[in-house]
């Protein structure tokens, strides 16, 4: 009887989006729009979402906790499909480079990127790592973001991959939001490496994999113009998926390489980034339920003029997903807000198809789909009250900080851009 009660009630939405496909009416292109709208949680999970005056006779526990939004608009929490949090060091020399005009590929080439963050990140204490991961995640929510991908990436060796995962799990004893943990061993192929790539890839299958893949839920490589090969990438996916690991990839992002046809063959939960991409790969992803990640930080960032071929993804009918790619080099940005603005702006989406993908598209890249993403009776209690009345500001008021009130799990998390309970200090908490 207890477990019924309401514990979370918001009333007063001016705009409600439920991204629930089941409430929505075509007009409002998928985003579940209601009018006056109201959410009723109990125990982190909604009970009901949609008209105010729908609202059932319902039992408040005695401690519930009620939001008057105020006319406001309130969206599911923002899911971040694709961060790489977990990192030591900055490259803010680098990012200034490539304003004067040095591409990405010229500092890789040159020791610095990737590697750079790798000697950092091997270099920094486990303090300072949790530490600095830390802070993003409180960025992160402050800016409205209740579930987010963290990969590992900049240990490349069995210690510091192991390393990376074990602050992630530190992390999600700390706070309420819900980080997905990825391995992501095949970053680049270590510089040690270098004339023996196998030697890298037989240490990554039968030493780091057994290490990590217990900390982890989906394995990722970087399959691209630089870094692993379609082939070498195939031996990483397969390797972590006899791990129990689920499949996600970099593809596409500094050349057709080649990334998104092996995604689709390996049945990639999804495939990130994907800047070139013909109709045919589209359709083969489409065809293999491989989720779109994009990344419009990225590719505004990287100054190439370029952005993923929305048409294209469109006229395939492959779902939409969106994440910041919070990382020293790309993107260094926790915002899922202008993650969607910078999709408008520069990546050719529209509002409503860019929120879709912040939400009920980002959660089914990182395997929440239905739980996250969404507010329909059965979903995560995770919202974000916006500071206005309509969530196409989102696309419109650039830069600031629209989340008024974030609620995770039926909880305000973060209330007028201040975090209220983002993260336990304690580090006595660690289990
Ligand atoms: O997703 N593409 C590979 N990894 C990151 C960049 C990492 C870095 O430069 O440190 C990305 O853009
Ligand atoms: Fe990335």
């Amino acid at each position: 009887m207890a477990a019924q009660a309401i514990d979370f009630l918001l009333t007063g939405a001016g705009q409600l989006v439920t991204a629930d496909p089941v409430g929505s009416a075509g007009a409002d292109a998928g985003l579940g729009l209601v009018e006056r709208g109201a959410v009723a949680a109990s125990d982190g999970t909604v009970v009901f979402a949609g008209p105010e005056a729908d609202l059932p006779d319902l039992q408040l526990a005695a401690d519930v906790t009620r939001v008057d939004a105020g006319g406001r608009a309130v969206v599911p929490g923002f899911v971040d499909a694709h961060t790489h949090l977990v990192f030591a060091g900055d490259r803010a020399d680098e990012f200034a480079d490539r304003l004067r005009g040095v591409s990405y590929e010229q500092t890789l080439a040159a020791g610095g990127g990737i590697n750079r963050t790798v000697r950092a990140t091997r270099a920094a204490s486990d303090d300072e790592l949790e530490r600095s991961a830390a802070a993003r995640l409180v960025q992160a929510g402050r800016y409205g973001t209740t579930t987010l991908e963290v990969k590992s990436g900049y240990g490349l060796n069995v210690a510091d991959e192991r390393r990376s995962l074990e602050v992630v799990a530190r992390l999600r004893a700390r706070t309420p939001l819900d980080l997905v943990p990825t391995f992501l061993g095949a970053h680049l192929i270590p510089p040690e490496f270098a004339d023996d790539r196998a030697g890298y890839l037989d240490l990554l299958e039968h030493e780091m994999l057994p290490a990590c893949a217990p900390l982890a839920e989906f394995v990722d490589a970087f399959c691209d113009r630089g870094a692993l090969t379609v082939q070498e990438s195939r031996r990483v996916l397969r390797a972590g998926r006899r791990h129990g690991l689920a499949p996600k990839l970099h593809a596409n992002e500094l050349g057709p390489t080649g990334g998104a046809w092996l995604a689709a063959e390996q049945r990639c939960v999804s495939a990130d980034h994907l800047l070139f991409l013909d109709p045919a790969e589209a359709a083969a992803m489409a065809r293999a339920g491989t989720v779109a990640v994009l990344l419009p930080g990225t590719s505004f960032l990287l100054k190439t003029g370029r952005a993923a071929p929305i048409q294209t993804l469109r006229q395939a009918g492959t779902t939409l997903a969106l994440g910041t790619d919070c990382n020293p080099g790309t993107c260094y940005c926790e915002s899922m807000q202008l993650m969607i603005a910078l999709a408008c702006i520069h990546g050719g989406l529209t509002p409503e198809e860019a929120l879709l993908a912040a939400t009920d598209g980002a959660a089914k890249a990182v395997g929440r789909g239905g739980r996250a993403g969404r507010l329909a009776a059965g979903s995560a209690a995770d919202l974000v009250v916006l500071a206005g009345s309509t969530y196409l500001d989102l696309a419109y008021h650039l830069g600031v900080n629209l989340a008024y009130l974030v609620v995770k799990g039926g909880r305000v998390v973060a209330s007028d851009g201040n975090p209220v309970a983002l993260l336990d200090p304690a580090p006595g908490t660690r289990g």
